[in-house]
C-alpha cells in the first residue's frame, strides 16, 4: 500500500451501503488480520472480522454500536493481553487493519464509546487475561458518506495545526514542517490520524536522533472523566496514542527511514496533564 495516499483516504464512516461484504473482500480482511498476531512492544493480540454472510445473515444479530454508525456489515474485533501497554498496542496494531480495509476500499469507523461489548467478548471468545478496548465496523460507504468526507478534506481535516503538536527540544519550541525535513511527512500522517472524539492528545519532541511521544490528556474528558467512569470506558487516548505511532512507523518506514520504538524518557519539563509514551530511535 502507498501508506499516506491510504492514510488522506481514510475517513470515518458512519454510514454503510445495505450491500453485505463481498466474499473476497472478506477473506482478504480476514487474512490480513490473522498476521497481526503481536503489538509493537510484543504483547499478544488476536483480531478477527465479524460479518454477515449469505449464509448466515444473523452472524451479527445482538453486535450494535448504538448511536455511531448505520447498516455496518461487518465489525473487526479484537482481544490483547493485560498488559501496560496494551493500549497502545492495540491502537497500533487496529489501525493497521484499518488502514488495510481502506486499501480494500472499505469504509472504517472506530468505536470506543458504546457498543454491546459483552456480546462482542463472547464473540470473541474474550480469556481473563485479556481485554478489548474498541471495535471498528466495516461497509460499503454511502455516497452521503463519502461526499461529507470530502467537504471536510478540503475544508483541512478539522485538525490541530503542525506546529501546536510537534516541537524542537522543549514543549516550548513549535517544529515548523520545513524544521522536521524527512519527518515532516510521518509528522503529518500522525495529525492526520483518527483519535476519540476528535481531541488529537498526541504530541512529539524531536531531540536528536530521538521523537520523543507524549500524551496530552484532554482536560475533562478521558480517564477519570464523569462519562468515561459512568460508561466504564477505557482510558481510549492511550489507544489513540498508539494509532499515531502506526502512522508514523509505517510512513517513515516508507520513506525509508530506518529506527525502533524504545523507551527513553528525555525527563524534560512537560506541560500539564503530559506524559511521556515511548520514542522513536532512528539509526
Ligand atoms: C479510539 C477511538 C474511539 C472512537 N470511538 C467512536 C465512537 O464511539 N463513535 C463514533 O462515532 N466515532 C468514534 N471514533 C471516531 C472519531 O470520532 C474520529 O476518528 C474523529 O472524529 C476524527 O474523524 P475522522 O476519523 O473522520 O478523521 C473513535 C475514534 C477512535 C480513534
Amino acid at each position: 500500500m502507498n501508506i499516506t495516499k491510504v492514510i488522506k483516504a481514510r475517513y470515518s464512516c458512519r454510514e454503510y451501503k445495505q450491500n453485505l461484504l463481498q466474499a473476497h473482500h472478506r477473506m482478504l480482511l480476514s487474512q490480513w488480520l490473522t498476521t497481526l498476531t503481536n503489538g509493537p512492544f510484543g504483547t499478544p493480540i488476536r483480531l478477527m472480522l465479524l460479518a454477515s454472510t449469505p449464509d448466515d445473515q444473523q452472524a451479527l444479530e445482538g453486535l450494535a454500536a448504538y448511536g455511531s454508525v448505520k447498516n455496518p456489515q461487518g465489525f473487526i474485533v479484537g482481544a490483547i493481553e493485560n498488559t501496560p501497554t496494551s493500549l497502545e498496542e492495540y491502537g497500533y496494531v487496529v489501525e493497521h487493519a484499518v488502514l488495510k480495509a481502506t486499501e480494500l476500499g472499505l469504509g472504517t469507523c472506530w468505536i470506543g464509546g458504546i457498543f454491546t461489548r459483552s456480546r462482542f467478548a463472547q464473540k470473541i471468545k474474550l480469556r481473563e487475561n485479556e481485554v478489548l478496548p474498541a471495535i471498528v465496523s466495516v461497509g460499503y460507504e454511502t455516497d452521503y458518506a463519502r461526499d461529507n468526507f470530502i467537504r471536510r478534506a478540503a475544508r483541512g481535516y478539522a485538525r490541530v495545526p503542525f506546529e501546536h503538536l510537534f516541537f524542537d527540544g522543549t514543549f516550548e519550541t513549535p517544529l515548523s514542517p520545513d524544521k522536521a525535513g524527512i519527518y515532516a511527512q510521518p509528522l503529518e500522517m500522525v495529525r492526520l490520524a483518527p483519535s476519540a472524539s476528535n481531541k488529537q492528545p498526541w504530541r512529539v519532541v524531536h531531540h536528536s536522533q530521538f521523537w520523543h511521544f507524549y500524551l496530552q490528556r484532554t482536560k475533562g474528558y478521558g480517564k477519570g472523566s464523569l462519562l468515561f467512569t459512568m460508561l466504564r470506558l477505557p482510558d481510549l487516548q492511550r489507544v489513540d496514542l498508539g494509532i499515531a505511532l502506526c502512522h508514523f512507523e509505517l510512513t517513515a518506514r516508507e520513506l525509508h527511514i530506518h529506527g525502533a520504538w524504545k523507551h527513553v524518557d528525555p525527563q524534560i519539563a512537560t506541560p500539564e496533564n503530559t506524559e511521556y509514551i515511548v520514542s522513536w530511535q532512528e539509526f
